[in-house]
């Protein structure tokens, strides 16, 4: 009997799909593009590929969210089949050591549009806690965590809601921080208080990169108004200089930790950040643009900067082609240690976390 070919799911965000087939493509040559739809895509993987090493494959993609390994699909009409069918296919599937069960759905939109965001719904998770009770009575698994943040290398059951009519299957390995995630989201509740939707690109940029930066250390970030994202840098005790030549929203200004410069970033000194230990970039201009102005500051020998999350926006998605070239001149800066990844919480750009030396990043969640 031949043996059933094995597939790959990867999810990204709606709307990147195509450029992040590009990107495993390029990579992983010998990989068949096969189903996709906006935010999730798969792909056949060759006979004679290692099987073994799959979970555990890093596929050096900054697209991809999450990925695992594919087990089938389920098709019905209504919600109550599709969870028999799934709790069916898990059975035959012979997984062993599953601790958790993440249920999650392709994004329905650009993050940002048509009152969207990424992360967890109460929708998936209360299908996601029938699932596991169907499941668990059958004696396929233990009682699975439904929809929380696993532990490294614990194993994960994936459902994916790809279509209202259709779930695919799957499973991965926690072996990286996002892939503990639920999707790949670290899911955020916009708090009532907050001035722009860059909270939530800052807060999820402080999760996954877990650069150490302690309470009290300076914080620049460049592209500073309206200042979402230096809420969520001052809530953690830094002290942040908002570098932006349009106005911060005042609630920000009455915080003494907080200081606004209004003026755009090519006309400071130097100097002024000498005792600056963290860079943000978040202005709304190309890439090259963005390097400019940072290679201009880090560059300086008065500069000190350990580390930096940049955001660099794909003003067209064919910039992404020219991301060895960015991460190139950021290596020619002395800074050795880079990732990339598209945010959840970004929308047409992607975030390089940057440290100088590999030093102690702060422990997984
Ligand atoms: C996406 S918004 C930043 C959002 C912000 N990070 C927040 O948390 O609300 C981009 C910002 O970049 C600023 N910007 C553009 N060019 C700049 C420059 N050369 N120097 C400083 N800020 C710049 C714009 O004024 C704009 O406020």
């Amino acid at each position: 009997m031949a043996t059933p070919s094995t597939f790959i799911f990867c999810s990204c965000q709606y709307g990147a799909q195509a450029i992040l087939k590009q990107e495993i493509l390029n990579h992983w040559p010998e990989f068949k593009f096969a189903f996709s739809r906006p935010g999730f895509v798969t792909f056949k993987v060759p006979e004679g590929f290692p099987l073994k090493s799959l979970p555990t494959l890093d596929l050096k993609s900054t697209f991809t969210r999450t990925s695992g390994i594919c087990l089938g699909k389920v098709q019905a009409q209504d919600a109550d089949e599709l969870l028999k069918q799934a709790a069916e296919l898990v059975s035959q599937s012979n997984l062993e050591n599953i601790k958790h069960l993440h249920l999650w759905q392709r994004d329905t939109s650009v993050p940002g549009e048509r009152q969207f965001e990424p992360g967890r719904k109460p929708h998936t998770d209360a299908l996601a806690n029938q699932l596991a009770d169907l499941l668990q009575p059958s004696g396929v698994t233990d009682k699975l965590t439904v929809n929380k943040i696993a532990r490294p290398d614990e194993k994960i059951l994936d459902i994916i809601l790809v279509e209202d009519n259709q779930w695919w299957i799957g499973w991965h390995q926690a072996t990286t921080t996002p892939r503990c995630w639920p999707g790949g989201v670290y899911s955020i509740v916009l708090p009532e208080h907050i001035v722009s939707r860059a909270y939530l690109k800052m807060e999820e940029a402080i999760q996954w990169s877990r650069l150490p930066m302690k309470s009290g250390d300076l914080v620049a970030e460049i592209g500073s108004s309206p200042g979402g994202s230096c809420q969520a840098l001052l809530k953690r005790r830094l002290n942040v200089l908002g570098i932006d030549p349009a106005q911060m929203h005042e609630s920000l200004l009455e915080i003494p930790e907080f200081t606004h410069i209004r003026k755009k970033v090519a006309d400071m000194k130097r100097s002024d950040f000498s005792e600056v230990k963290w860079l943000m970039s978040d202005s709304n201009v190309a890439p090259n643009y963005t390097l400019d102005s940072v290679e201009h500051i880090v560059t300086s020998p008065k500069a000190n900067i350990r580390g930096m999350l940049l955001t660099l926006k794909m003003i067209k998605w064919e910039l992404a082609a020219d991301l060895p070239a960015y991460l190139d001149r950021i290596r020619s800066w002395g800074y050795q240690y880079i990732r990339t990844r598209q945010l959840a919480f970004n929308r047409q750009e992607i975030c390089v976390a940057v440290m100088k030396s590999r030093g102690k990043r702060k422990a997984k969640r």
